[in-house]
């Protein structure tokens, strides 16, 4: 069980006693009801803390099981002592923690990935930017409700073909720049109205239940009108060079296992050298050895020389 797992089951426990489960959960209530991350709720599924009562491909209905209750119950019982706990830490407000900065851009895919029904987002902007992380982190949470796309892989047979097959929820496609004018095509008739035309004998996604796209790309220019319109285009602009030296001092502490005054010190020296987070990475690999001086130069020698 993980931490802060108990509160989510209270939490679940209130929201069975606020409504008449009998009556108007029959079937289960879902994730949006209890605004709770499918993939967490899949978690305490697994480890026997929900019944699945119901399941199609466009409805998984949970309950309490009793396991859960006898949870709830015991703490119920604690918590009349000690009720001044901690608000409660909602499972969404776990996505994207490994990101530095991007509020903005967390709030609207936090947003996007609980609206009801679909609005597509497109992450632009140069390189190294976390755009592919943002991509990530949604596969994380949603799992198997999402499928993931890489531009450059795509034409690959059968793979429209996985996509009606699980039909996912979540779209993730980085890369989109480099995905060629056939399935580009494709995808645009999908973002529309859930048909899948590329795939064998047109299938058609279900389409009560449109998915959602979450894409990334370094550039536009290669995108139809069609197909940019389709999105809600969120640019992200080079790091400040305050961000920049927060974003590589987290990336290098939490990522790459430095302690934080050598992280510190390569963000710190790279001010003014460079702008891409990669750099400070491929720093903080080559240090060890060379030390953060000697990795500088060698890695970024000429661009040093033109100052
Ligand atoms: N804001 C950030 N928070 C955490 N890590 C970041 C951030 N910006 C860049 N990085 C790191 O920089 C590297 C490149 O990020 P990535 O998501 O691949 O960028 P992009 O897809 O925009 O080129 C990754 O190792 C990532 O962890
Ligand atoms: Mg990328």
């Amino acid at each position: 069980m993980k931490e802060g797992d108990t509160e989510l089951l209270m939490e679940i426990a209130r929201f069975e006693t606020s409504v008449d489960v009998e009556k108007d959960y029959r079937i289960g209530w879902s994730w949006r009801h209890v605004r709770i991350w499918p993939a967490t709720l899949s978690r305490l599924f697994k480890d026997g803390y929900l019944d699945n009562v119901f399941r199609s491909n466009s409805y998984t209905g949970y309950r309490l099981s009793e396991k859960a209750k006898a949870l709830v119950l015991a703490n119920q019982e604690k918590d009349t002592d000690d009720s001044q706990t901690a608000p409660l830490l909602k499972p969404s407000d776990d996505l994207f923690t490994d990101i530095i900065g991007h509020e903005d851009v967390k709030e609207l895919l936090k947003a996007t990935l609980l609206a009801e029904k679909p609005v597509h987002i497109m992450l632009t902007g140069p390189p190294a930017l976390a755009k592919t992380l943002f991509l990530w982190d949604i596969e994380q949470t949603f799992g198997e409700q999402a499928i993931w796309l890489v531009g450059s892989a795509t034409s690959k047979a059968g793979l429209w073909d996985l996509v009606a097959e699980r039909e996912p929820k979540i779209l993730l496609i980085d890369e989109m720049d480099k995905m060629n004018t056939v399935d580009m095509a494709a995808l645009l008739t999908l973002m529309e109205g859930g048909r899948l035309v590329r795939a064998k004998r047109g299938r058609e996604l279900d389409i009560n239940n449109p998915l959602k796209v979450v894409a990334a790309s370094n550039r536009l220019e290669r995108l139809s009108p069609e197909l940019r319109s389709r999105f809600a285009i969120r640019r992200l602009n080079p790091y400040s060079r305050s961000e920049f030296l927060t974003v590589v001092r987290g990336v290098l502490v939490r990522k790459e296992n430095l302690v934080e005054e050598m992280a510190q010190d390569i963000a710190s020296r790279l001010d003014g050298i460079s702008q891409d987070v990669r750099d400070a990475i491929r720093v903080a690999r080559l240090a060890p050895q060379v030390g953060v001086d000697k990795a500088i130069s060698l890695l970024l020698g000429s661009e040093m020389n033109e100052r």
